[in-house]
């Protein structure tokens, strides 16, 4: 019996030596997953994002976005690609969720897998793939991911409650995190996508009514400026808003994190460390980065006949 169990333990472990995969099996998920079903699903999402990303760079920091909200919510199982019916009002018309865009490059890649391929490439996995090759567009590190994540059959606005919310504190960042299984250094090295793109003046005005220490005031007074432009003037999260690197740590240290989430992470001796190690050392960032995403792609997985493949991503079958 005991040999036996050895001998299981052992196989087991080998097995997950020779998937790669390095936080433990989640059963379904494999990093060839698609070898026999779909050989050309990896290569078709790619070309598919780095064609939207040449006409408009701007969507990589959407498609990484979108990944970050659909996983968080629900699980990664597409969740956040759903329509509204007129019987359910679906994530993506939560407030939170409205300035989201690039459902129509998940369309695309979705399409012309379907067209390769009927009915065996999930949309969460899209998303997955998308995200992770919108990074590299944007000259962040490169990873493989495990596929296999089964489409959901729940979109519900109001489950969108659990997205953190751009006013949080450091503690409340680290409980939302870890309610999800990250600890306080993986949810820095995850905020750190925050490199990519832009947030909107409504996302930021409520810090600007009154003096803030934490704040450049400088920099305040462009936010301001901005923010005459009304509530959906766009400012940058750093100076190169197009490019994955570490200047978002950096501007941190400026007191120039746009949200008052991004710069409550420098603001908490808790965190300030690895603030300030990302912005010393990018390649220390995109270690962790790297591997804080490939564990954020796991996030409550829906394996088997818990979900679907949708036919079309922004519908349950
Ligand atoms: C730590 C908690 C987080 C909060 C409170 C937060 C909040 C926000 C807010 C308010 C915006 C701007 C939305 C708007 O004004 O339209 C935003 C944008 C963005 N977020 Fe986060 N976020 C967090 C973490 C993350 C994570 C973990 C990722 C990805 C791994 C991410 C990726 C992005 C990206 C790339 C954008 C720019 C989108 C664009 O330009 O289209 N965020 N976030």
């Amino acid at each position: 019996m005991l040999l036996k169990m050895i001998m299981m333990v052992n196989l087991l472990s080998m097995f997950i030596l020779a998937a790669g995969f390095p936080y433990g099996v989640v059963d379904g998920l494999r990093m060839d997953y698609y070898l026999m079903s779909c050989p050309f699903a990896e290569q078709i999402v790619k070309n598919t994002v780095n064609g939207a990303l040449d006409n408009d760079p701007a969507l990589a920091a959407a498609l990484v976005r979108m990944h970050f909200h659909d996983c968080f919510i629900e699980g990664c199982d597409a969740s956040i690609l759903i329509d509204s019916t007129k019987d359910n009002t679906a994530e993506k018309d939560s407030p939170g969720n409205l300035s989201l865009r690039g459902y129509e490059v998940i369309d695309d890649a979705k399409d012309q897998l379907e067209e390769q391929c009927p009915g065996i490439v999930s949309c969460a996995d899209i998303v997955a793939m998308a995200a992770r090759d919108a990074i590299f567009w944007a000259g962040g590190p490169v990873y493989d991911i495990p596929k296999g994540r089964k489409d959901g059959r729940r979109s519900k606005i109001e489950d969108t409650i659990n997205l953190p919310f751009p006013t949080f504190n450091t503690s409340e960042l680290i409980t939302a995190f870890g309610k999800r299984g990250f600890t306080a250094q993986e949810m820095v090295a995850l905020s750190g996508a925050h490199t990519l793109g832009v947030a909107r003046c409504a996302s930021f005005k409520g810090r600007l009514s009154s003096a803030d220490p934490t704040l450049d005031s400088d920099f305040a007074k462009t936010l301001s400026k901005k923010c005459g432009g009304g509530d959906n003037a766009e400012q940058p999260f750093d100076a190169t808003p197009r490019i994955f690197d570490n200047f978002y740590f950096n501007a941190l240290m400026r007191k120039s994190g746009l949200l008052f989430s991004d710069q409550t992470l420098y603001t908490t001796p808790r965190t300030r460390g690895v603030v300030n190690g990302y912005a010393m050392n990018q390649a220390m960032f995109f270690f962790d980065f790297r591997k804080a995403m490939i564990k954020m792609g796991t996030v409550d997985v829906k394996e088997g006949s818990k979900g679907e493949v949708r036919q079309d991503c922004r519908k349950i079958n």
